[in-house]
């Protein structure tokens, strides 16, 4: 889909490329020519990536610890990046999430969700932000959201109210900075299969059929179609994209959001004959 020199000399971080999607987008980065930066908490998941992405494309990749959620550690991360040379990319990939009722959650249970999504990205951002504005370096931002950051969504509280706050982080940025050579937008991905989300947001079986049944293309997306919309976005070749939110869903937000779109999974080809006009007669 791409030439493989893409991305050739880009340096950039993916906050929790250890696992899922970001580590789908660290692969197809470094295939592409990047050198890469990880981020996540766990050092063993991290490790592990950082040794099988390097032998799978031969490319440059580094994994570092961190919690996006404390700002000292992310300021430190950036710091040490910053020694061997400036980031030219940042992807804000980390998230957490749960299903839950609003009324049973704890005041932590919010923040533990709200820190690693809004905070850990503004945390982020802002400390690539001040060093390109300060040496006049160019950078993108790629923030990773969901469907449901503009429709809001039931069960998920914490994280539609974090990812809303992103895509706002995402629009203003793309206008305060987009001046000065930085370039702020986001994805917002309808179920892709990872471990980490559908471990928590569609467990089982008949979850994962419901949700695949939603969906108007009748499956879910790919890491690849993921990570290849990434590598376009964060390329020189989106260069005039700035401050969009890209939804890659298949269409399933507005399967969810028309009034009869249900109709096709409802209705018999006896019901759709009962609805066809009438001959009247004298017309
Ligand atoms: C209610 C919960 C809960 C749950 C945790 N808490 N899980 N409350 N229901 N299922 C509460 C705890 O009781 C605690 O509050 C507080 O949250 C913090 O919990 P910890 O376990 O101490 O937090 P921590 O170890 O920091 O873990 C964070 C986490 C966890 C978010 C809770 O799930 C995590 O590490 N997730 C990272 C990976 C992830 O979530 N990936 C999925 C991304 S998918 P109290 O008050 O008891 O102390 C996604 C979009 C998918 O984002 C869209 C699909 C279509
Ligand atoms: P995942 O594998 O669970 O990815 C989440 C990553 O974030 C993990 O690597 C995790 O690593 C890291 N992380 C969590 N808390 C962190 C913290 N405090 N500091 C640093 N890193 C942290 O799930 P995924 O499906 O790939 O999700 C990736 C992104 O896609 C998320 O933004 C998610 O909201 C979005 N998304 C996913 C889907 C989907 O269907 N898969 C749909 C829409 C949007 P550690 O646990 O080691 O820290």
């Amino acid at each position: 889909m791409f030439r493989t020199d893409l991305l050739k000399s880009k340096r950039i971080l993916i906050t929790g490329g250890g696992t899922g999607l970001g580590k789908g987008m660290a692969q197809r980065f470094l295939q592409l020519g990047a050198m890469v930066y990880i981020c996540g908490r766990r050092q063993e998941v991290l490790k592990d990536t950082e040794a099988e992405l390097a032998r799978l494309t031969g490319g440059i990749i580094h994994s570092m610890p961190c919690d996006v959620r404390k700002v000292e550690t992310v300021e430190a991360m950036i710091e040490s990046i910053w020694r061997d040379g400036p980031l030219d990319i940042v992807v804000n990939n980390a998230a957490g999430n749960f299903l839950a009722r609003s009324e049973e959650l704890s005041p932590r249970a919010f923040a533990a969700v709200v820190g690693i999504v809004l905070m850990g990205t503004i945390y982020v951002t802002t400390a690539c932000g001040r060093r390109w504005l300060m040496t006049g370096h160019a950078g993108t931002v790629l923030n990773i959201t969901t469907t449901y950051a503009s429709t809001g969504s039931a069960y998920v509280v914490p994280s539609a109210v974090a990812k809303a706050g992103v895509e706002a982080l995402t629009r203003s940025l793309a206008v305060e900075w987009g001046n000065r050579g930085i370039r702020s937008n986001a994805i917002a991905p309808g179920p892709i299969p990872t471990e980490g989300a559908f471990s928590r947001l569609l467990p089982g079986r008949d979850m994962e059929k419901m949700a695949m049944q939603r969906n108007p293309l009748g499956r879910f997306g790919t890491l690849e179609e993921l990570a290849n919309l990434a590598a376009f976005l964060v390329s020189d070749g989106s260069a005039y994209i700035n401050g969009e939110v890209i939804v890659m869903d298949g269409g399933e937000w507005l399967q969810g959001a028309g009034e009869f779109s249900h109709l096709g999974r409802l209705l018999t080809e006896k019901q759709w004959a009962a609805l066809k006009p009438r001959k009247v007669p004298g017309l």
